[in-house]
């Protein structure tokens, strides 16, 4: 005779609801959007399923319907009008990203939350995330030029500023920045296990932020699970207010790791490569996307992420796949 019987607890869809340990809704989500010049523009970007660079009118339009249907926090990234060696572009006060801020805040206020991500390699001739020297990275300079940027985006009305460049010691020398500017309350989301990982390419063509050579003295080499609690302690103690791991599906492990140790939310990047991949299953008729979806994101969650970076939010409201 069998007495304990785990099955009784899925034995129909109310039960299995009542139990459930995790789930998805949309305010725990953040929707990437690609801005670039022209006022209406909507390019559809090659290898990047339903995903556009958008101009910051049609930008504009489009996050107020995402808002009404339950999406509210949004990151951003600006195609770059122009590069150069060191990146300045990235730092100018009336650049696209800033511009887009601007009208952002000024139309949706408290109704939206802005978060930009912070980076040089959209604006380096070189398409790294840092500056170099001769042919090798120079840390310590790159953090000036990462902190103004971080600058020019709170001073347009960022509501946090996102790190992705992976340089020890830039969350202390931007809160620093961040404060010593009377922009306390702009808030800092750290990249802080970013991974060197083939799964970003669509990302890069969306930008054209491809660098020459790869970016493996930086990211983390996804051999390591011991260097990301290094990285996670150095992030939480420089400032960080949400640390965030990426990619998601393969580091599910740090996600975890995060979440039993960080004082602070964890977030998760499901990037470019893991979003396009579950639209190649789809396209090929090998499996039905919102099932995928859901099982993936669901999974992240479980992990322990409370924030869930994906650029299926918006799709998902619309669909009402995820409220
Ligand atoms: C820039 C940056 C990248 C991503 C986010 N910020 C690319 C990279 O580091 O090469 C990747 C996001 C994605 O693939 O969705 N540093
Ligand atoms: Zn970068």
């Amino acid at each position: 005779m069998i007495e304990i019987r785990p099955r009784r607890l899925r034995r129909g869809p109310l039960v299995r609801d009542l139990v459930a340990e995790s789930g998805l809704s949309l305010a725990s989500l953040i929707q990437p959007y690609f801005v670039t010049e022209g006022e209406s523009a909507s390019e559809p970007i090659p290898g990047f399923s339903g995903v556009n660079r958008w101009g910051m009118d049609a930008l504009s339009r489009r996050i107020e319907t995402d808002v009404e249907r339950g999406v509210k926090s949004f990151l951003l990234f600006g195609r770059a009008g122009s590069k150069d060696s060191e990146g300045t572009p990235a730092y100018a006060p009336e650049s696209l990203v800033a511009r887009t801020l601007r009208t952002l805040k000024s139309r949706f206020g408290a109704n939206a939350t802005l978060f930009t991500d912070v980076c040089l390699c959209p604006y380096t001739s070189h398409g790294h995330c840092g500056v170099l020297r001769g042919a090798e990275i120079d840390n310590d300079a790159s953090l000036e030029p990462l902190s103004r940027m971080a600058l020019a985006h709170a001073d347009a009305g960022a509501d946090f500023v996102a790190p992705s460049d992976m340089m020890d010691g830039r969350v202390a020398a931007i809160r620093r920045t961040l404060d010593l500017a009377g922009h306390s309350g702009v808030g800092i989301l750290a990249y802080t296990a970013k991974y060197a990982s083939a799964y970003y390419g669509p990302f890069r063509e969306a930008l054209g932020s491809a660098p020459k050579g790869d970016r493996s003295t930086y990211q983390m080499d996804f051999r390591n699970r011991g260097e990301a609690l290094r990285e996670l302690d150095l992030d939480v103690a420089e400032g960080a207010d949400i640390v965030m791991v990426k990619p998601a599906l393969a580091y599910l492990d740090i996600i975890s790791l995060f979440a039993a140790r960080a004082p602070v939310p964890v977030a998760a990047y499901s990037v470019s490569g893991e979003y396009q991949m579950v639209k190649e299953l789809a396209r090929a008729g090998l499996a039905d996307e919102r099932s995928l979806l859901i099982e993936n994101l669901t999974a992240i969650r479980r992990a322990g992420a409370r924030v869930i970076i994906t650029y299926a939010a918006s799709e998902m409201a619309e669909k009402e796949w995820v409220r």
